[in-house]
């Protein structure tokens, strides 16, 4: 199956890691479908590392922690579904997960298989504990072919971190999203370098193998396993934005059962929504505001012929920006003109003489759906 937009959906290890268990899965699993997050496309249920016991079974089957899964996967799959959600779960290439329970290295073959006798839709497949023969990008590919084989359509959700020269290899391993970066962490520090790290990769994203920059910490606020301080709300804004205009996955690791208000109104804004999943798929492109890395601007042609632009101020005063209408595809004398509003503000914006001007403060984002209209 061919991925068409960023997958999304929820994900237990940003606030829970190994405290996992079937009661909280599936009352998370309710609280996305009572909310309203399923139905705005949250739909994987990611179970991530540490589901599994430390030892596999003697038929060599990894097993689920019967503590943690009293009913096994199986039931937790079906369960799932009945409520219109999709399953994910976690495994490793390399002999023990990060978390150092059993990896595939090697049964990679019979755990695609018990993976899709379980009823999984998505496997996400990290890196930890490799030999350096076969390399990465070997398992990878064979992983990809094992769960091509599995007899079930299970999305592939690389997880190397970017390294090893991932963007160059990863198209050719059946991935569906590929992590192009380290963990990220509950701070501004993280959400910034994570976005800076896209600059030089985004050709490599996009329809087919979209790039993944991992789970969203919005609505985190410092609790949980990659807590660490805390973002301001408008920190928030400006990271799911990011992710949003940079087309990637938009996997939720908040505690959904206890999000506040705010946190809903990121998760669920429509017009950047919209923006994430545009079913015509044509990629972002950046550039740094007066060359500076901390000023990006994110521009994305959508399928209806609007602009959408991302304004993103991550340096730690007041920001002017200005973008030539020109820079967009639009030349001031073409007779036409963009306008448009701000996705979080409803704020409205209109070139004048070719220009759109806006002042965005630290630490925060302007991001318009612009449509190209007559100029008179
Ligand atoms: C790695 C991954 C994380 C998470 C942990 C689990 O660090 O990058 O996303 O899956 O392993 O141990």
């Amino acid at each position: 199956m061919t991925i068409h937009t960023p997958p999304m959906g929820w994900n237990t290890w940003n606030t829970f890691a190994k405290d996992i268990n079937e009661d909280l899965i599936l009352r998370s699993a309710d609280v996305l479908v009572e909310t309203g997050l399923a139905a705005a496309e949250y739909k994987y249920v990611v179970v991530d590392d540490c589901w599994s016991l430390r030892e596999r079974d003697k038929n060599g089957h990894l097993v689920a922690d019967p503590e943690k899964f009293p009913h096994g996967m199986k039931y937790l799959a079906d369960e799932l579904h009945r409520r219109g959600l999709k399953f994910g779960m976690y495994s490793c290439s390399g002999a023990l997960t990060c978390a150092e329970y059993p990896g595939s290295l090697n049964r990679e073959y019979l755990d695609a298989r018990t993976f899709a006798r379980w009823g999984v839709d998505l496997l996400k497949y990290d890196y930890c504990f490799r030999p350096q023969s076969p390399d990465g990008e070997t398992l990878f590919r064979r992983m990809g072919l094992a769960l091509a084989n599995s007899g079930r359509d299970i999305l592939f959700s690389g997880c190397s971190w970017g390294a090893d020269d991932t963007p160059k290899w990863i198209g050719t391993t059946g991935a569906g999203m590929w992590r192009s970066t380290p963990d990220i962490f509950d701070s501004f520090d993280s959400i910034k370098d994570l976005i800076k790290r896209q600059y030089g990769i985004l050709p490599y994203g996009g329809v087919g193998c979209f790039n993944d920059m991992d789970m969203l910490v919005v609505g985190m606020h410092g609790k949980g396993n990659v807590g660490l301080k805390g973002c301001t709300d408008d920190e928030y804004r400006l990271h799911f934005a990011a992710w949003c205009l940079l087309a990637s996955p938009l996997m939720i690791g908040c505690d959904v059962r206890n999000m506040d208000e705010t946190t809903y109104a990121i998760l669920t804004n429509k017009p950047l929504l919209a923006i994430s999943q545009d079913t015509r798929g044509n990629r972002p492109y950046i550039r740094r505001f007066f060359d500076c890395d901390d000023l990006p601007i994110v521009v994305r042609i959508l399928g209806n012929g609007d602009v959408a632009l991302g304004l993103f101020n991550m340096t730690e005063g007041n920001a002017n920006f200005w973008v030539p209408a020109d820079d967009l595809g639009v030349p001031v004398f073409s007779g036409k003109k963009l306008v448009g509003e701000e996705v979080y503000t409803g704020k409205t914006i209109e070139s004048r003489n070719g220009v759109l001007l806006d002042k965005v403060p630290p630490h925060a984002c302007a991001v318009y759906r612009l449509r190209v209209v007559n100029a008179k």
